[in-house]
Order: C-alpha cells, then sequence, then structure tokens
C-alpha cells in the first residue's frame, strides 16, 4: 500500500475511530463519530518516540514529526503520543514527560464513564494538545465546553488548533457550572477548586495516584454532594495511568522523594534501631490492595517491598524501619510499621475486600479517605 498522505486523513481517524470502538467497548455512536470527524494530526504536530526498557522504565529515542514516514499512521493509531518534556523540580539536568495526547481509548473509557451527553456542561483539567476537548466540543457543542492547564503555552496552541476548527472553548472555570468533570492528570487528593466549579451532584472522574509510587493508583468517581462541599463515591482499577499533577509550569513534579543519604548517615541510622517481634510481615504491602489502603491510611509513608522485606520511611525521613517476615527494626521519632499493622488489621477484619467495594469520601477540601464495606456474615 502506498505511503497514505495527509488527504487521507479522514480514513485514517475512521479506522482509528472503528478501532477505539471495539477495543473500547463503545456502545455512544456519536463518540465514534467525534474520532472519526477530529483530525488529530492538527494536535499532534509532532511526538517523541519512547521505548520501555527491560526494567520497565520508558526513554525517549527521537522527535517525529510530519517529515517523518511513520507520523501520520501513528497520529491515527490507538497509542498515547508524548508532545512534551520539560527539567524536573530541582534536577534541571533531567528531563520528563510534562504532556501528551493520551490514549484514544482511554479518552473515550472516561467520556463514556461520565456518561458524558450533549446538555450537560463539562470541565477537562488537562487541556494538553487540544484533541480531547476537540472531541468534547464535537460532542457537546463548544459553548458547553471548558478545558484548562497548567501551562499556558499548552493553552496557547490547544486555542489556536481549536479555532482552526471552529471550535470556542473556554479556558477559565466558573465555579458551579460543571455537570461533569474529568481530570487527565493524576493527584493524590481531589482539589478543594474542583469541588466549587462543579454544580451540587456533579460527577468527578479522574486518576487518584500516590507522588511516590506512580504504579499505585486507581481512578475515583464521585459525586459532589447537594450541598456542594465535599464528594462521596467509588474507586475502580485504573484503566489508563496518568501523568502526576505539576505545581509548576516550568517543572515536571518530581514526586515525593526519598531524600537520599550518605554512607555515614545509613551507618547512623542502622546503629539507632531498635528490634521488635511483629504477626504482620512485610509481604502485606505486596499483597492485593492492601498496599492502596494503606496508601490513603497514612499516606506520609513511603515503602518499599520486595521479596518479603520492607523497607519505610517517614516524613522528611525522620522515622525509618526494616522489616521481614517476623521482625520490625525501627528508628528516628516513631516506629513506623504500627500503623501499617493497624490499617492491615482493619483491612484483613473487612474480610480483605477489594477496591472496587470500598467507599471513598473527600471532604470539602479535597482531602479522600476510604471506608471499607462491613464484612458480610456468613
Ligand atoms: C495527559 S496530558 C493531557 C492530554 C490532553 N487531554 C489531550 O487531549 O491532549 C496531561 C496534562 O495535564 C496538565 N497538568 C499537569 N498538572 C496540572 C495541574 N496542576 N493543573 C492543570 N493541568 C495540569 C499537563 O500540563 C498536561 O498537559
Amino acid at each position: 500500500m502506498n505511503q497514505p498522505t495527509i488527504d487521507d486523513w479522514p480514513s485514517l481517524a475512521d479506522a482509528m475511530a472503528s478501532e477505539v470502538r471495539r477495543a473500547a467497548c463503545l456502545r455512544n455512536d456519536a463518540l465514534f463519530q467525534a474520532f472519526a470527524a477530529i483530525p488529530r494530526h492538527l494536535f499532534v504536530p509532532t511526538y517523541y518516540r519512547t521505548e520501555t526498557n527491560a526494567d520497565g522504565w520508558d526513554s525517549v529515542t527521537g522527535i517525529v514529526d510530519e517529515s517523518h514516514p511513520d507520523w501520520l499512521t501513528t497520529v491515527y493509531s490507538n497509542t498515547a503520543l508524548v508532545t512534551q518534556l520539560k527539567p524536573i523540580e530541582g534536577q534541571p539536568s533531567s528531563e520528563t514527560y510534562t504532556s501528551s495526547s493520551s490514549m484514544p481509548t482511554v479518552m473515550a473509557d472516561m467520556i463514556e464513564e461520565l456518561g458524558i451527553r450533549p446538555g450537560m456542561k463539562v470541565l477537562e483539567i488537562g487541556t494538553g494538545t487540544g484533541y480531547n476537548a476537540a472531541i468534547l466540543c464535537h460532542l457537546l457543542g463548544d459553548d458547553a465546553v471548558t478545558t484548562l492547564d497548567i501551562d499556558e503555552e499548552l493553552v496557547d496552541l490547544a486555542r489556536e488548533r481549536l479555532a482552526s476548527l471552529d471550535y470556542h472553548p473556554s479556558f477559565e472555570p466558573q465555579d458551579g457550572t460543571y455537570d461533569r468533570i474529568l481530570a487527565t492528570h493524576s493527584v493524590d487528593d481531589i482539589p478543594a477548586e474542583w469541588l466549587r466549579w462543579g454544580k451540587p451532584g456533579a460527577v468527578i472522574l479522574t486518576d487518584l495516584r500516590s507522588p511516590a509510587n506512580s504504579s499505585m493508583g486507581a481512578w475515583a468517581k464521585v459525586a459532589i454532594g447537594r450541598d456542594g462541599s465535599g464528594a462521596v463515591g467509588a474507586l475502580m482499577p485504573a484503566r489508563g495511568y496518568f501523568m502526576g499533577a505539576r505545581r509548576t509550569p516550568e517543572f515536571a513534579h518530581a514526586g515525593d522523594t526519598t531524600p537520599e543519604f550518605t554512607d555515614d548517615e545509613h551507618r547512623t541510622r542502622a546503629n539507632a534501631m531498635e528490634t521488635r517481634p511483629t504477626k504482620v510481615p512485610a509481604s502485606v504491602l505486596e499483597t492485593g490492595d492492601f498496599g492502596l489502603y494503606l496508601w490513603r491510611q497514612a499516606p506520609e509513608i513511603r515503602w518499599f517491598a520486595s521479596s518479603g522485606t520492607a523497607s519505610l520511611n517517614g516524613p522528611r525521613a525522620e522515622s525509618w524501619a526494616y522489616v521481614t517476615e517476623d521482625s520490625v527494626h525501627y528508628g528516628g521519632l516513631e516506629d513506623l510499621w504500627s500503623p501499617v499493622e493497624r490499617a492491615y488489621s482493619a483491612w484483613e477484619g473487612a474480610g480483605r475486600p477489594g477496591i472496587s467495594t470500598w467507599l471513598i469520601r473527600v471532604d470539602k477540601s479535597g482531602k479522600a479517605t476510604i471506608d471499607l464495606p462491613p464484612r458480610r456474615g456468613r
């Protein structure tokens, strides 16, 4: 087959829309039509080619633009495409992904999960390329869509691209306005302003993810209370991972990392440990959904668990612990394994429930906590 040209974009978009319909099990024909109608190539004039190594780490291997033979077909494939890199906060010589065009099936899945339909006002947090905003404008009409991004450079580009299709969504959210809010970056709690921007009863869908451990997270779908303060809802296994919220437009957020220690500091910490037995082995941190529950119960504890042992650090690394199958070695301000034992006893007492049965409550400041379901009678 000949190499497709820009003029072939409608048939490429149509094929991608069919793939999205199949892969995301779309029932919503209007959403299929939106993917077929919007020229994704206008929103992704360049992207970074990435590769995943054997340890699961991604790295950038080149930049692809319209002069590259793969550009057009990749843009019309069901793939997430990295579109921006920035230095990591506090590590000026490093760079990581700060924006992308999300995977089309994940975009479709979020829109379906939120039951977005004409007549609703929708706020998208994380404009990025503007492609998802264009899909929303096609579905709802541009006066029903607001989109925002922390990065004004991205907002300006997206505004231009959307205007070239005669879409003019708002970029300024208004209080009490939206029926649905969807976020395309992850958060560790729900930002309080999202609660303010939604109408009472509005539904928010976001990827709730630990800034210290990006493999730990879930999608949260919560409805804002009728009095407008706080929200309640459910968690579900993440059907797509999103990049973490940035704190500034200039930098990628480093996530919450544990400080590096010198050999001397390691020795001092190792010498200042007490030891006690435990009935809760370190391997519980590698078990099912318990890690996620513990993160919600004690978000300030950072841990790394592997092969039946775990190392833990408290806030600012003022407490530390090393745990095996039956003993806890701990030092610093507090015994960090005690909160883990308490959380484990609650989770086990509830019958080790999976995340889909948990209730998530968001207070008016946005802090999210989990209620486990009562244990079922036998
Ligand atoms: C996965 S990309 C968005 C994809 C986008 N919806 C599209 O269709 O191209 C995530 C976006 O979230 C934005 N972002 C990150 N932190 C943010 C924050 N605190 N507030 C608003 N936007 C943020 C990033 O700048 C980035 O553009």
